[in-house]
């Protein structure tokens, strides 16, 4: 056994671990925070991802023993007093979301995003967040929800619409496809 000292969520823990024990099992079966689902355990679908340290990794694919020290914010961590923030505020407003398994994870990379680029252009949010799948919304409300949270998005009315890159006749439809 190891021992780990993290900070998840503003709250200090101590824990003895396996050193195989990976991080997304350590929060959800250990410390019960279980709002960062495991989509796939394979590093492929970006639902179990969480800012450690200041990056989005996939919890999945990172050891309990590696976030020693560390800072770990989980989706339940983003509202502050109970607030949403303006992100999670779009993600309602806007329906980026059907069965919910993906939003944690679309979340904690679209804040990473937002924070590294604040005016993301659309293109940059489907690469942003092309590892996340999403199996429900086809994107286009994501791809919105998450402009619209970056202040990028035309008002009603506004004929351009922002899931369109600029320049680019047909891009929207990309927004159906799965990102690769
Ligand atoms: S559960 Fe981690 S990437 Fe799918
Ligand atoms: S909303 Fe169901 S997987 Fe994205």
């Amino acid at each position: 056994m190891t021992h780990v000292s993290v900070k998840v969520d503003g709250a200090a823990y101590e824990d003895e671990v396996e050193p195989r024990l990976l991080l997304v099992h350590y929060l959800r079966d250990r410390l019960g925070l279980t709002g960062t689902p495991v989509g796939c355990d394979t590093s492929n679908c970006g639902a179990c991802t969480v800012d450690l340290d200041g990056q989005s990794v996939k919890s999945c694919s990172v050891l309990a023993v590696q976030a020693d020290g560390c800072a770990v914010t989980t989706v339940r961590g983003l509202a502050v007093d109970g607030e949403w923030t303006a992100l999670q505020r779009a993600f309602h407003e806007r329906h980026a979301l059907q069965c919910g398994y993906c939003t944690p994870g679309m979340l904690m990379a679209a804040r990473d995003l937002l924070r590294e680029n604040p005016r993301p252009a659309p293109d940059e949010v489907r690469q942003a967040l092309e590892g996340n799948l999403c199996r429900c919304t086809g994107y286009q409300n994501i791809v919105r929800a998450v402009l619209a949270a970056a202040g990028t998005t035309p008002a009603p009315g506004d004929s351009a619409d922002p899931t369109r890159s600029a320049g680019s006749a047909g891009s929207a439809d990309r927004a159906e496809e799965v990102p690769a």
